[in-house]
């Protein structure tokens, strides 16, 4: 394979762009040339291309974001936008297609593939919603930048004596929200994977307050099924002890500086996605399964939702004491 393309698509995360510098220099040292495709399956769509030399990728590796740019792109679910698509690459000169990005991007590299188009997927999402690979790309720096949050919105919560209820990305997936209820020392954890009633959120918090806590933290993911304005306005209503407030943390989670951990399964699944390129692994999404980066079949990582570990529930609640 002489030329591969690579392109970011859907919400960013940070690592994708170590994971561009990761590909484009291990398909050079490959003897593969490099084409960027801007703005996701959108540009690939309009043509809108450009060829990455070494030199175009760096300085990227500490950055947020990614240089390529993203798009979602509805046109791409219809055949037709797949059909110009497979036009543009073979224009182009592309052979094979690596693609980076969340469960959306993943079905979009599928679709391409079972059209006979050799692509190789690499998992990007805060979320961690992706099947099929313990890890996904930005979750880690995802999970700090919340870390922070909370830890700051617990000073404050302390000296005031308050509720402060704080809302995560995840729509499908808890597991931001899970992971920082555990490492923050949340009262109440909620999640689309389990459901909690307004009363029980009521009871802890009014537990706490009993057991002479200066404050309690509640972390809700966007996706479960209560949701946070409402939670708090009730709560409020309700005297549990604490008056309550509420963050919305939003797309602050999605940018900043990748952590070491998202810089290194960057680099690693970058590499690998080149390798499976060139070793015919494709039709497949790069996953972190124990400690190794494998090929996953897309058929299987389409169709399904990462869903946070319950068990965390139980240890946070437990904890919370
Ligand atoms: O990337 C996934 C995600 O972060 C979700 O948790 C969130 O709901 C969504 O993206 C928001 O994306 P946007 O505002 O970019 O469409």
């Amino acid at each position: 394979m002489k030329r591969i393309g690579v392109l970011t698509s859907g919400g960013d995360a940070p690592g994708m762009n170590p994971c561009l510098r990761a590909v484009v220099r291990t398909a050079l040292y490959r003897e593969a040339e490099v084409i960027g495709v801007r703005q996701g399956f959108d540009g690939l769509i309009r043509g809108d291309m450009v060829p990455l030399r070494a030199r175009d990728v760096g300085g990227i590796l500490q950055r947020g974001g990614t240089f390529l740019q993203t798009a979602r792109c509805p046109e791409f679910l219809e055949e037709s936008g797949r059909r110009t698509a497979l036009r543009i690459l073979g224009k182009a000169g592309i052979e094979g297609l690596i693609v980076i990005g969340g469960d959306g991007s993943m079905r979009g590299a599928h679709a391409l593939s079972v059209m006979g188009f050799p692509v190789v997927g690499v998992p990007a999402s805060i979320d961690n919603d992706i099947w099929g690979t313990n890890m996904s790309l930005g979750v880690d720096t995802a999970l700090n930048t919340i870390m922070d949050a909370v830890d700051k919105l617990r000073d404050t919560a302390s000296s005031h004596q308050r509720a402060f209820l704080i809302e995560t990305m995840g729509r499908h997936c808890g597991y931001l929200a899970l992971m920082a209820g555990v490492i923050c020392g949340a009262e109440v954890i909620l999640i689309p994977e389990r459901e909690v009633t307004l009363e029980e959120i009521a009871a802890a918090i009014k537990d706490a307050y009993a057991r002479g806590k200066t404050h309690a933290i509640i972390v809700a993911a966007e996706g479960a099924p209560l949701k946070a304005p409402e939670v708090s306005n009730r709560l409020n209503g309700l005297r549990v002890g604490f008056d309550t407030r509420v963050t919305i943390l939003g797309h602050v989670q999605r940018g900043g500086s990748p952590t070491a951990f998202d810089r290194m399964l960057a680099t690693r699944m970058g590499v690998r996605s080149v390798e499976c390129m060139l070793e015919g692994k494709v039709g497949t999404m790069v996953g972190l399964s124990g400690r190794e980066i494998v090929p996953v079949p897309l058929p299987e990582v389409v169709g399904r939702t990462r869903q946070a570990n319950i068990e965390y529930f139980e240890m946070a609640r437990i904890l919370a004491r």
